[in-house]
């Protein structure tokens, strides 16, 4: 029996089957439901209002109040098409929107030195006097145009098959396209003036692209997606886990990946006006999962100790095979890996900074839901990544939300609070920044102690604040909780303190080991690097102040953006710097923190924030 689903408010109507889940029909109908859980039926964000509402299931009578299960919410992970059409609306707070990424990365001078090389000729057609093949015939004006011996340049089979109608179609005048020493294209007229590529960040959350101009290493335009993925859980572990359960899901993995690519591209190139059929060459750097999955390897291993992949890369493909919609002869390459979780996007972060190239002593921080940790110098290096758990992507916090907009990002106590939103929007919760932050100013003020417990009410009265501030700090149902906007009820509850104290002691602890294994003091760190989205809107006064960061002075903390995508920049534009970055994984040794004896306790003594006297 099919039935029919329609999708409000967009009025899309999808054919379904008796058993599906709403999730999974929206999935199929394109529309992005927030799924933190991956459809286990725990985040409790996926909420739906369906009618004729189904009968709702253990879950949903557990998570969702009863004045709501009595309006026809339901989570759309656990709600099934019965037997009848169905009427299903997606509230604002369900969808996924852009997120807030940092597109404009760090911009380091280099030399443009690609592989990819653009030659116009003008063949002399075949003559019975000169009985050289198509391929002989342009193989040797290309390659005396490029300096090389003719039996020096190589061609694929799919390009020779359509040779003869290219070279016949255009009167021999064509350009060539080279790749090293391999001919990659053959286009009609002079296009020597069109040669592009694409440098991608491909981030668990979000995917951002920056079309490049290859002869002149002009950006022309950066385009970003939230990555498709997250619809299948907000962690690499529950889309890894997708991979193991069902047998189509790494395929549906890496399929969701490269459409969120050829989506970009195709806007990308919209944008700057250019054919995508002239980009030749496309980057990929992402963590160890994001580019297994991408690149559709075995990802389960990556899931379990002692978490190896299937290969550390780096990983050269055809366009075609990657199913990208560039020049079909294109080609795509990935970051190289460090290890299981120390992936490409941290190693194109080494080399946009420059870190295993300085003398200088320094920190480089990404912080997310891993936060990757290098440290080291031009003598060695070492990193590891440290499990912060979802607090700073705004993930099992009461009114947590991604850095969408409507969400909170800053806050400052004074007379009174206040607080802006991403986008300015009305707000809709509260995202990782607004919550470091708020802990932060709570700290200062003195509403939270260094253990992290709000101040009961004998304490508040003591005091000094204005009565507008300390009437925020209450008791409700959920907790002690500090009101930011008493209009929506979007508060910090004390579990969300907690939850911040769990995510930046393991930053914390990790960067102290570090620092431990390589004899280093923190006064010995020349500068503290902040990379990532996160990393680049928290206020450093913020990050010290609740000890994410060891005690540096304020002004060796620098904002370096998105180096996961600027380093993806410079492997694309530059030979050099891409054989540089091979070498990466080899100057960095790995540190796993679980097995560090000190650990734990480092954990664990990192938890309380710093008492006061830090700026
Ligand atoms: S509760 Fe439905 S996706 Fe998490």
């Amino acid at each position: 029996m099919k039935l029919k689903v329609t999708f409000r408010p967009e009025n899309v109507e999808i054919a379904a089957l008796p058993g599906l889940t709403i999730l999974e029909l929206a999935r199929r109908a394109n529309l992005a439901i927030s799924a933190v859980c991956g459809g286990r039926g725990t985040c409790g964000k996926c909420l739906v209002r369906i009618n004729p509402a189904p009968p709702a299931g253990p879950l949903e009578l557990k998570r969702i109040p009863a004045a709501r299960l009595a309006e026809g919410y339901r989570m759309a992970c656990q709600a099934r098409v019965t037997d009848r059409d169905l009427e299903v609306e997606v509230p604002d707070e369900s969808r996924l929107f852009n997120l807030k990424v940092l597109v404009s990365g760090l911009s380091r001078e280099v030399a443009v030195h690609s592989t990819l090389r653009k030659y116009y000729l003008e063949l002399a057609p075949p003559v019975i006097e000169d009985q050289r093949s198509d391929w002989e015939r342009l193989r040797d004006a290309a390659a005396g145009r490029a300096g090389l011996r003719p039996a020096e340049l190589e061609v694929g089979i799919y390009l020779l098959r359509r040779l003869p109608v290219l070279l016949r179609e255009n009167n021999f005048k064509v350009t060539a396209v080279l790749a090293n020493r391999r001919l990659i294209s053959v286009e009609g007229g002079d296009t020597t003036e069109h040669c592009y590529g694409v440098a991608f960040d491909l981030g668990t959350t979000s995917i951002v692209g920056a079309l490049l101009d290859m002869r002149t290493a002009r950006e022309l335009a950066v385009a970003h997606r939230t990555n498709p993925q997250t619809s299948y859980g907000a962690d690499v572990i529950s889309r890894i886990n997708l991979t193991l359960q069902d047998p189509d899901g790494g395929q549906r993995m890496r399929t969701a990946a490269s459409d969120a690519l050829g989506e970009i591209i195709a806007e990308l190139a919209d944008r700057a006006a250019i054919s995508a059929h002239h980009v030749y060459e496309v980057v990929v750097a992402g963590n160890s999962a994001m580019e297994h999955l991408f690149l559709g390897l075995p990802a389960g291993s990556l899931a379990t100790s002692p978490y190896i992949g299937v290969c550390r890369g780096p990983v050269t493909l055809s366009a075609r095979r990657a199913g990208l919609r560039v020049n079909e002869d294109g080609f795509v390459r990935t970051a190289p890996l460090i290890s299981g979780f120390v992936g490409g996007d941290t190693v194109a972060g080494i080399l946009a900074v420059n870190l295993h190239r300085e003398e200088r002593l320094r920190l480089l921080v990404d912080i997310g839901t891993n936060g990757e940790i290098v440290a080291g110098n031009r003598e060695g290096l070492f990193c590891a990544s440290a499990a912060a758990g979802p607090a700073f992507e705004g993930a099992n916090i009461h009114n947590g939300m991604r850095a969408e907009p409507g969400a909170i990002d800053k806050v400052r106590i004074t007379d009174r609070v206040e607080y802006s939103t991403i986008a300015e929007a009305p707000v809709r919760g509260i995202c990782g920044t607004g919550l470091l932050e708020t802990v932060s100013e709570l700290l200062r003020v003195g509403l939270l102690g260094p253990e992290g417990r709000f101040r009961n009410d004998s304490e508040l009265a003591g005091l000094e604040l204005p009565a507008a501030v300390k009437e925020r700090l209450v008791d409700t149902p959920g907790g002690r909780a500090f009101r930011l906007d008493p209009e929506t009820g979007v508060a910090v509850y004390q579990k969300d303190v907690r939850q911040l104290q769990l995510a930046k002691a393991a930053i914390a602890a990790g960067i102290e080991i570090l620092l431990e294994k390589m004899s280093l003091e923190t006064s010995d760190l020349e500068e503290v690097l902040l990379a990532g989205a996160f990393g680049s809107y928290i206020d450093p006064a913020a990050a010290l102040r609740i000890g994410l960061l060891p005690p540096v002075r304020p002004e060796t903390i620098r904002f370096v953006g998105n180096t996961s995508l600027a380093g993806a920049r410079l492997m694309l534009l530059s030979t050099e710097l891409k054989d540089e970055a091979e070498c990466i994984p080899s100057l960095c040794g790995y540190v796993e923190l679980f097995h560090e004896k000190d650990f734990m306790d480092l954990f664990v003594e990192k938890l309380a924030f710093p008492t006061p006297g830090l700026p």
